[in-house]
């Protein structure tokens, strides 16, 4: 789409994993002839797979030149976007859902969204513009009323996304149906189609004869239809295919045809319209024949997203044989077989255990192709069922799947057949075979049970080093799916039982067990979100305090927002790609560049030697000389015409090393080694040794895993040098265009000049700054050609750290009534092989480790360890997300041993008057306590409390949680420089007012606000002002947008400069008071009055004496409160959220769409951190989570059932702008709500079956940690089944955790 300056169109991952890249794709059906409308990923779409198809990208929908369409209206009224990057390819999957589905169900909505990944808003605002086209939605659906709540006459409140903001949305018009392009009106080509590409030539038969021929004749040549399997394969693996068929114009693979023993399904049929063929039998056929149908939907339903399901065929999905296949597993129970075709004839051969294994002997000959699948009908006394578990419940692949099927003598529990298989525990789907032949003739009984769990943990044996690790958790599913297998079939046995008089009784399945059967369905969030309605008397044209919409939010919705690497190509552009180090700690020895530099395009090589200025310092080099610290550390660039032979270059450059030694990857083993990159942080008051003595104490230990930033726009930049005025234009996203500068002079020749410009930037979440400074550097230093670089989302997450793995060690002492005496909490963070921010973060660690707790003695210690993995940088939250989690834990813990609810101890020690921090700042927490209360009430949460004991109470496999946290979050920076900010306004002639100010456009809405501040202090109508993006240029010494006080200070500065030229334009107002603006303003440039001015906030004084431990660090604080509800699935480990709410305090918010999206999307942030975002490095330092597929952040489906946000009526700041308060970060650390609230019901499941209900904390709470932390009859079989011997040439384990 580049080519075509089609820019709206995004790509952030290139695996078909995150939806950013979506578009809609219209193709004529090879068999009914129809038109069908499908989203697709065009990451993974071949471009001559298009042929004949027509494209219709977010351009094509609607544009802000010529007509939004209502999708895009909605988005953007909605407040569903923020940095904007994820939002075409929303648009695109809502546009094609109605294109299909006018009306579409919420259930619908939910399923297409899916697969678009969003990192900044936390989806409810986008599902809620989704939902205003939906039958069943009407309004807020406030207090479960179905309306909207200003419906309702509350006038107390406001909420966000009414659908009379929108306009109607009509499916009529005729830019729903303006592309139908001339091929698909022909009749179809029934001539070969061959398109020849530089390596691969392409070719597509027009006849299934013509298929088999061509097959034939190039047996090696791989069938390609959704690419969802070879294209990854191709990208990652490198497989090259110099031929490619293409069958998508062969009609004969998607015939369907129904008999009366089964279905036989094309190959060619999409795994989406595989759905849709069972859904339709499924209606047709008695419940007893639809089995195995019912159950290949259930897993159609989680595969994947929409649009891999609309790519991916079923032949495909066969032929690929995935350990993971979420289909083969049942299609080989369910008895399915394969119909071959080749020039030879057909022949069937069964989707056995032989076949998945990739036998030679079941497999397919060379010339074969699959024309498609048999599905037997299941029959009366036949039972299949399939299981699955991903880290969450959509967009995840599998880590075991199962199908199973029983067969009983007719009128008895009798086994008469049995197969089970399982994925993800092995290098392809494993049949128990042996076991099942084993259990042939066994009566269905507890005894049966035991009996097959022993015997499936030892033939699916798995040993502790199998690749994709979590082995013990892998064998716990593996019998706790045949539990719930177990226990589904003995239902369903007593239904079929009852009618022979003479059969056996069955026990009855105790209701409390019932709870193992069901899985989590997915669920339509719903939600309220409350914030103060502004003042009545305030005029109407002051837009401080109102919801409005984001300014770059059409631009997001209509794909016409610039980001960096929409910047058309620049004439001599040349393309960049680096080369990382493969070892974690090594000496180069050497470097061999001759064959890359023989690659035709390749133009240069630039390393360490190259650069003209300095390479960084000496502990944190910019680029690596002699001695590499990291995998992943950059040595050095190529510069090539192409990115293709950029890459190309990189895979022929030749290193050796020496592998040096110690090689430390983890906390521990920094603190066995004592390497730390910096001192200490130490605060302390009180005497803790004299109150440990007079408590009981508990010591534990907390571990918090670290997070990838996963900003959806990967590092970008482009550099265009101005030689004759030696300056350097420099277009970057990023989050501190000064420090960026700031780098670059490191590097570039002396008296050069750069310009910075920060276009519309993809969330940074705070900065890898000293990476991107770096390569930034290199290209400032490089030919003199303009140069581009666009990081890979592999390369992006390979190179750059992210927020920092926490280990925290504490000892509290307490009373019996739950009064903490003392607390010690000692916390060590990995910082990486380089220092970067981590003696800040470690400092903000300590400064907030208290949170909203008084206790009279205190000591926290703090450091940050240099290991052998990327430097670790800031992140969202500064340290706090992690350090506070430990706090919590041990109040958790406190809560445990005196036998009380965790808010009890909560309240006991939490800041109730005026006070001092144990820093010695003074406060006053009223706020806090209203937060809190407030919390306490909007959730119900005492009634809740109860209820959760009481589903307790009746249910053995599914355990409920509940908790409350209160937040005491600081904003700001510790340091007085950070606390200025400039703005620069203009007016022009017309009237129309130009703001410049120092902070950066993130996707958290700064530029409206300033806009909003700039109309009040003018008094002009916001459609007056423009705003200039952020450059160095424009506005000097800028500010990192960071801690949270962006639009505090920079406000201030809009502020200033604004009332300067009020000032000077008081004069003529007076002289004409009923003047319009554009009156004055002509008669002020008459008058020669500067209509321009510079505006300065020398803001808040910080200062901290870490010798003392005392000072003023932060200007204000935030407050809050979140309580969250979940359910969690004792034998999965899965859980769901049922219900969130949060209180802020936000004072008099300055925008509450936009500081609402920023709570709720920092929450979603925060939750992903506690529970499913987990990096996993090999023995050998190599991050294996390193896409959309490996490493898990929140989905749509994984936002709370309920989720209510409010905004705590106004309280008064007087250091901000209008009394507001900044909260970009605090809303992280409220998703710790969920982590408290599963560690609730791990607690209840755990004191249910006699556990010790105190245990070791562990962030993230994934499935495995939550389905291993119920420990139970199963994971009690999996630690007396021993694993297989470890061979000596082996590692262990597979991954280790820093
Ligand atoms: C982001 C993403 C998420 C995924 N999530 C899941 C998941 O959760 N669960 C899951 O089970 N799978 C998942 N998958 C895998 C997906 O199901 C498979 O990649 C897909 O089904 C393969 O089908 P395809 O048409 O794209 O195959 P292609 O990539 O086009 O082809 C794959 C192979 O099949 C061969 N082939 C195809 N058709 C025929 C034929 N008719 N005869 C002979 N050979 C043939 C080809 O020669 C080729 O070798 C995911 C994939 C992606 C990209
Ligand atoms: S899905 Fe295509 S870029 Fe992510
Ligand atoms: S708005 Fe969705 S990723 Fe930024």
């Amino acid at each position: 789409f580049l080519t075509m300056r089609l820019t709206g169109t995004k790509y952030a991952c290139g695996r078909g994993g995150c939806g950013a890249c979506t578009v809609m794709v219209s193709k004529r059906d090879p068999t009914s002839q129809e038109i069908r409308h499908f989203s697709v990923t065009t990451c993974l779409v071949p471009i001559c797979s298009l042929y004949g198809a027509a494209v219709t990208t977010v351009e094509g929908v609607g544009s802000m030149k010529t007509r939004l369409h209502p999708v895009q209206e909605r988005i953007a009224k909605s407040h569903g976007t923020q940095c904007g990057f994820c939002t075409p390819g929303m648009v695109m999957s809502m546009y094609t859902l109605l294109r299909n589905h006018p009306q579409p169900s919420e259930e619908q909505l939910l399923e297409a969204l899916g697969g678009n990944l969003c990192r900044c808003t936390g989806y409810r605002p986008i599902l809620a513009s989704g939902k205003t086209f939906c039958l069943e939605s009407n309004g807020c659906q406030q207090k479960g009323t179905g309306k909207c709540c200003l419906d309702l006459g509350e006038n107390d409140s406001s909420s966000l996304g009414r659908k009379s903001d929108v306009s109607p949305f009509a499916l009529s018009s005729p830019q729903e149906y303006h592309l139908t392009p001339t091929r698909m009106t022909e009749n179809p080509e029934k001539r070969t189609l061959t398109f020849h590409g530089e390596r691969v030539t392409w070719i597509s038969p027009g006849t299934f004869k013509d298929l088999l021929e061509l097959k034939a004749k190039h047996p090696e040549a791989p069938l390609i239809l959704g690419n969802t399997s070879l294209g990854p394969a191709m990208r990652s693996k490198g497989c090259l295919h110099p031929i490619l068929l293409s069958p998508a114009r062969i009609s004969e693979l998607n015939v369907v045809s129904k008999t009366n023993d089964g279905l036989t399904i094309g190959a060619g049929c999409s795994l989406a319209q595989v759905k849709d063929i069972l859904a339709e039998r499924v209606s047709e056929l008695p419940e007893e024949k639809t089995q195995t149908y019912r159950a290949l939907l259930k897993h159609l339903k989680s595969l994947a997203s929409q649009q891999i399901r609309n790519m991916a065929s079923l032949g495909g999905h066969i032929i690929s044989r995935h350990s993971y296949s979420d289909l083969n597993p049942i299609l080989a129970v369910g008895n399915a077989t394969l119909n071959l075709t080749s020039e030879e004839g057909t022949r069937r051969i069964p989707l056995s255990e032989h076949f998945l294994a990739g036998l030679a002997s079941a497999d397919l000959k060379p010339e074969e192709i699959l024309e498609s699948v048999y599905i037997p009908h299941s029959q009366k006394w036949e039972f299949v069922s399939a299981f699955r578990q991903a880290q969450c419940q959509q967009n995840a692949l599998p880590d075991v799947n199962a199908g199973m099927r029983v067969l009983f003598k007719e009128g008895t529990d009798i086994i008469e057949d049995l197969s089970i298989t399982y994925g993800g525990v092995g290098a392809a789907t494993v049949s128990a075979h042996k076991s099942c032949q084993q259990l042939l003739g066994r009566q269905w009984d507890e005894l049966m049970l035991d009996e097959a769990c022993r015997r499936l943990l030892d033939e699916v044996s798995l040993p502790g080093w199998a690749p994709g690790g979590r082995v013990e958790f892998k064998r716990t599913l593996v019998v706790s799916f045949f539990f719930k297998f177990y226990l589904q079939v003995l239902q369903e046995l007593k239904k079929l039982i009852k009618p022979f008089p003479n059969s056996r009784r069955y026990p009855e399945i105790s209701d409390r067990f019932l709870s193992a059967l069901e899985d989590f369905p997915g669920t339509v969030p719903q939600g309220v979100q409350r914030y103060q309605s502004v003042d009545s008397h305030q005029p109407l044209q002051d837009p401080v305090g109102r919801p409005v919409m984001h300014l770059s939010g059409l631009k997001h919705a209509t794909g016409e927002a610039e980001f960096c690497d929409d910047i058309p190509m620049v004439d001599k552009e040349l393309c960049m790609a680096l080369v990382t180090s493969t070892r974690a700690y090594a000496k180069i020895i050497s470097i061999d560049l001759s064959e890359a530099l023989e690659i035709p395009g390749v133009v240069d090589v630039i390393t360490a030697k190259d650069i003209p200025g300095t390479n960084g310092t000496e502990d944190d080099k910019l680029l690596a000389v002699d001695e590499v610290l990291c995998v992943g550390q950059i040595i050095f660039a190529v510069v090539a015409e192409t990115d293709v032979q950029a890459k190309r270059a990189i895979e022929k450059i030749k290193i050796t090393y020496e592998e040096l030694e110690p090689i430390i990857f983890t906390i521990k083993d920094a603190i066995k080694h004592n390497s730390f990159l910096c001192p200490e942080k130490k605060l302390e008051q009180g005497n803790i040794e004299e109150a440990f003595e007079k408590v009981d104490q508990i010591v534990e230990e907390v571990h918090v895993g670290g997070q990838e930033h996963f900003y959806m726009e990967t590092q970008r930049v482009l550099v265009i040098p101005k030689t004759e005025d030696k300056e350097l234009d420099i277009y970057v996203s990023t989050q501190d265009p000064a420090h960026v500068q700031v780098s670059v002079l490191h590097f570039k020749h002396p008296h050069q000049q750069d310009h910075l410009s920060c276009k519309a930037s993809g969330w940074r979440f705070w900065r890898e700054d000293r990476k991107t400074g770096c390569l930034r550097g290199y290209c400032s230093c490089g030919t003199g050609h303009p140069i581009r670089l666009v990081l890979d989302r592999e390369d992006d997450m390979l190179i750059t750290g992210g927020r920092h793995p926490l280990f925290g060690k504490y000892k509290v002492g307490f009373m019996n009534n739950g009064r903490i005496k003392a607390l010690d909490i000692e916390c060590f963070i990995n910082g990486g092989c380089t220092l970067d921010d981590s003696e800040l973060v470690t400092e903000f660690l300590i400064l907030k480790l208290e949170n909203a707790y008084k206790i009279r003695n205190l000591r926290f210690r703090g450091r940050a360890c240099l290991t052998n993995l990327p430097s670790n940088t800031a992140f969202r939250g500064f340290g706090f997300p992690q350090g506070t989690l430990v706090t919590e834990s041990c109040i958790t813990a406190v809560a445990a041993k005196c036998g009380l609810p965790p808010e009890k101890i909560r309240e006991k020690n939490m800041y109730r008057t005026v006070d001092k921090t144990i820093y010695k700042q003074a406060f006053n927490p009223e706020s806090l306590i209203r937060c809190w209360n407030e919390c306490l009430d909007a959730s119900s949460f005492h009634n809740r409390r109860k209820q959760v004991e009481e589903f307790n109470k009746k249910n053995y496999w599914k355990k409920r949680g509940i908790a409350v946290i209160p937040m005491k979050f600081s904003v700001g920076f510790a340091a007085t420089s950070y606390h200025q900010a400039a703005a620069l306004v203009h007016i022009y002639t017309d009237g129309s007012v130009l703001v410049t100010h120092g902070g950066n456009e993130l996707g958290q809405g700064i530029h409206t606000k300033m806009l909003q501040v700039a109309s009040r202090e003018l008094k002009i109508p916001m459609s007056h002002l423009h705003i200039c993006e952020t450059s160095t240029a424009m506005v000097p010494n800028t500010i990192a947008t960071a801690a949270s006080v962006g639009a505090d200070i920079n406000g201030k500065a809009v502020q200033n400069a604004c009332q300067i030229l009020l000032k000077r334009l008081e004069p003529i107002i007076k002289k004409n008071p009923e003047g319009t603006w554009e009156e004055w303003i002509e008669a002020a440039f008459e008058q020669r009055i500067s209509l321009s001015a510079t505006g300065y906030f020398r803001g808040y004084k910080a200062f901290m004496d870490w010798e003392k431990g005392e000072g003023d660090p932060f200007p204000y604080y935030v407050y809050g409160a979140a309580c969250s509800e979940v359910e969690i699935d004792c034998l999965t480990g899965a859980h769901k959220k049922i219900r969130t709410d949060i209180v802020m305090d936000a004072c008099c918010s300055l925008n509450p769409a936009i500081d609402i999206g920023q709570i709720e999307g920092a929450f979603i942030q925060g939750m992903g951190l506690y529970t499913t975002e987990e990096l996993k490095y090999s023995p050998e330092g190599v991050l294996y989570s390193r896409g959309p597929d490996e490493y898990k952040i929140p989905t749509i489906s994984d936002v709370p059932e309920e989720f209510n946000v409010s905004l705590l009526p106004s309280s008064q700041t007087p250091l901000t702008i209008y009394s507001s308060k900044g909260l970009g970060e605090s809303g992280m650390f409220l998703g710790s709500s969920v982590f408290f609230a599963i560690t609730d019901a791990v607690a209840a499941a755990r004191k249910e079956r006699d556990i010790a209900e105190d245990f070791t904390v562990k962030s993230p709470a994934t499935p495995e940690w939550v389905r291993m932390a119920c420990a139970d009859r199963f994971t009690e079989m999996v630690y007396i089944c021993p694993l297989p011997l470890e061979p000596p040439s082996h590692p262990t384990p597979w991954a280790i955790f820093k």
